[in-house]
């Protein structure tokens, strides 16, 4: 079957074959194809589903046609308020879908630990324009509390950083969408957020990582970085509107 490299990847060589992706398992790719699991089990649409490893040990995942939005620039649909609210429960879902279970252990819930608008499929699917319907690349999920995808629903779709328009009520809506009843730590998970991030890509590139040297010279690092900084400088703002 020929394959197709698919655009948009920012650590593996993903490619399409026919209805079916592969790509190269992450290092909890058990954890994850177990997770995919439950969510096939359940009849969950918003993951792609785990069809098993081929003949080169990568792994078989569903392609959920749609559109991407890996590039900066974005079709106003992915924008919207409505889809930023329709990705906020999607995370509930997902997130309600896996509390109690043994792969939540004693955390809350299963998070992904990577939302973000690369990461996420939108289709137009009542003409009302694009909207998401299945969050991909599950390489990071694993036990841990709601608020911290919540934060990172909230750093990447809302752009948390500068030049980030209408941010405080963005957020809020996010939150509002999610249900998520206490909102006290929301901005301080996403500073947490966006320094981890700096830092593990700075000491992957430091440790030779390709994709983490990719990223560096991208400048993504100083990105980072002034985000967090516009976050830090926008707290009050932000957490005003989180009351
Ligand atoms: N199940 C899927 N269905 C449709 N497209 C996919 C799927 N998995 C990956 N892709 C495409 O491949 C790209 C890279 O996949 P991803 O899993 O995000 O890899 P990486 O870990 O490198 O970020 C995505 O941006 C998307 O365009
Ligand atoms: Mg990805």
């Amino acid at each position: 079957m020929p394959e197709t490299r698919l655009p948009g990847g920012f650590v593996n060589a993903v490619v399409r074959a026919g209805d079916t992706v592969r790509r190269r398992p992450g290092p909890r790719a058990a954890f994850v194809h177990e997770l995919l699991a439950l969510f096939e089990r359940r009849g969950w649409p918003g993951a792609p589903r785990f069809r098993g490893f081929d003949e080169r040990g990568r792994e078989i995942l569903g392609f959920v046609p749609g559109h991407v939005a890996w590039e900066e620039h974005q079709p106003d649909g992915v924008t919207s308020d409505r889809s930023l609210a329709r990705v906020a429960e999607l995370v509930r879902e997902f997130h309600d879908l896996t509390a109690g279970t043994p792969l939540a252990g004693a955390e809350e819930v299963v998070c992904h630990n990577d939302l973000s608008p690369k990461n996420t499929v939108y289709r137009d699917e009542h003409g009302a324009g694009l909207r998401p319907v299945a969050i991909i690349d599950w390489d990071l999920a694993a036990p841990g509390r709601r608020i911290h995808d919540v934060a990172h629903v909230c750093w990447q779709y809302a752009g948390l950083g500068p030049g980030a328009a209408d941010a405080p009520r963005r957020v809020r809506l996010i939150c509002d969408a999610y249900g998520l009843a206490d909102r006290r730590g929301v901005v301080a998970a996403v500073l947490w957020w966006q320094d981890r991030c700096r830092r593990g890509i700075e000491a992957e590139a430091a440790a030779g990582a390709p994709h983490a040297v990719r990223l560096r010279a991208a400048g993504v690092v100083e990105q980072v970085r002034a985000a967090h900084d516009w976050v830090a400088a926008h707290r009050a703002d932000l957490e005003r509107a989180l009351r």
